[in-house]
């Protein structure tokens, strides 16, 4: 890392980003024959059609190695110019190392400081002002910020109010320092710890240490009062993301597009509405991922850009809120060339990205035991992650049940 600058003109530009999604697909259909629940409720609740699920090789650290090594391609750099990398999850690969030690080693880098952050939802965007806050002031250079999430693992596939909200996957960006004009504007930052046991998993940590006892009771899967979250939501989302856009010295009609963490599309039509603005300034994609904890955020991130949804010179939000409870938002105006990331699925294929076993030792069947007659399933699906071209809003999703 570099010595600290005399002087606070260094801003964090967004160089980099990318993402990735695991192949197989569950349905609302799906679901149907799994729990009492139907597609019509599902879709009329939260706008979720589908979700992805990571195979039984997929880790939390392999998907967020793709969705970096994507970003860095995008970027233009070498994996060993990042000098930190922030991972944000509430679904790691192990309580240590950090997965974003992991992430590291998988990508090759030599020399970046790693460390997770738990934040949930709001994760990406915590890990994000942390990045931003290590650039401006000159301990860092290129930051690689991912959310990776492997949610189907930690759910409950009797509890139909919440196994049908999540799905896998993870995103990233590359923050890199320049003296240029534009880049990350205003942050905001909060939590409500009265929220604390809203969203939760009860057992694993140490106030609950796993036992047979916590098993039995089901302690290991996330546990969601789900009225008292979409309240907070509402409450909160519109507001955070008014804060953030205010610090950076705008007004919400200045926002190009807000990309908010993909809970529900009602949560997200009331931030539309708190802003007194039209949908078509709110990015959704929940629709084909469900709820992805703190990847959503730049998973939807790196759609809007390669869709063309997003343009050199515009001004973007994100805003996120989540289990703490906490919320947070970050404007930002955006420099890179938009075609950047066009190119970067192709570049990183998901077979060729490796994270290092543990030497002796044999896991048990990481899939759920719920959803191993889906996995085994025929896949309906040959997924291209590689087909959503800037300027060409067609993508991958609309041919995933060719
Ligand atoms: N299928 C069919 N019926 C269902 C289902 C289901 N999957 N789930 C619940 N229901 C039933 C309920 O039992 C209830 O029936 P009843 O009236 O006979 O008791 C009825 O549907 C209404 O249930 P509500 O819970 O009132 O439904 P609501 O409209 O509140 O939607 C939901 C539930 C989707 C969970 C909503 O509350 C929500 O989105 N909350 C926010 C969750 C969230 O965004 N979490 C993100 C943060 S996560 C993080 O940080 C990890």
């Amino acid at each position: 890392m570099s010595t600290p600058a005399e002087h606070h003109t260094i801003r964090a530009h967004v160089t980099g980003w990318g993402r990735y999604v695991p192949a197989q697909v569950l349905t609302n259909a799906d679901l149907e024959r799994m729990v009492d629940t139907n597609d019509e409720w599902i879709v009329a609740r939260t706008g979720i059609r589908e979700r992805r699920v990571a195979a039984a090789d997929e880790t939390t650290a392999s998907m967020a190695a793709v969705a970096a090594l994507r970003a860095i391609h995008t970027a233009g750099i070498d994996a060993d110019d990042i000098d930190m990398i922030i991972l944000a999850t509430l679904t790691p690969d192990y309580w240590m190392p950090s997965t974003a030690a992991l992430v590291k080693e998988a990508i090759g880098n030599q020399k970046a400081a790693a460390m997770d952050v738990s934040a949930a939802c709001s994760g990406f965007v915590y890990a994000y002002a942390t990045a931003q806050a290590y650039i401006s002031s000159g301990m860092a250079r290129h930051v690689l910020v991912i959310g990776a999430e492997l949610l189907t693992r930690f759910l409950d596939y009797t509890d139909r109010s919440t196994c049908i909200l999540f799905g896998d996957g993870a995103g990233a960006v590359v923050l890199s320092a320049s003296e240029a004009p534009g880049g990350a504007l205003g942050i905001e930052l909060t939590t409500e710890p009265q929220g604390a046991y809203m969203i939760w998993l009860p057992a694993g940590g140490a106030k609950s240490p796993p036992s047979a006892a916590t098993i039995a009771r089901g302690e290991h899967y996330i546990r969601m009062e789900g009225k008292e979250t979409y309240r907070f939501a509402t409450k909160t989302m519109a507001t955070t993301a008014l804060e953030s856009v205010r610090k950076a010295g705008l007004q919400p009609d200045d926002i190009a597009l807000f990309i908010p963490h993909q809970a529900n599309v009602r949560i997200v039509e009331a931030v539309a509405k708190g802003l007194d603005l039209p949908m078509d300034r709110m990015y959704v994609n929940l629709d084909r991922y469900g709820n992805t904890s703190a990847a959503s955020v730049p998973i939807a991130l790196a759609e809007a850009v390669n869709e063309g949804r997003i343009g050199v010179g515009d001004n973007v939000t994100m805003v996120a809120f989540g289990a703490g409870f906490t919320s947070g938002a970050a404007t930002l105006q955006w420099t890179a060339d938009p075609a950047r990331g066009a190119t970067a699925d192709a570049a990183v294929r998901p077979e060729d990205v490796h994270v290092r076993l543990p030497v002796d030792w044999d896991s048990v069947d990481p899939i759920p035991q719920a959803l191993v007659d889906l996995m085994a399933r025929p896949s309906p699906i040959d997924v291209h992650l590689d087909d959503v071209v800037p300027g060409e809003p067609g993508s991958a999703h609309s041919e995933v049940h060719a």
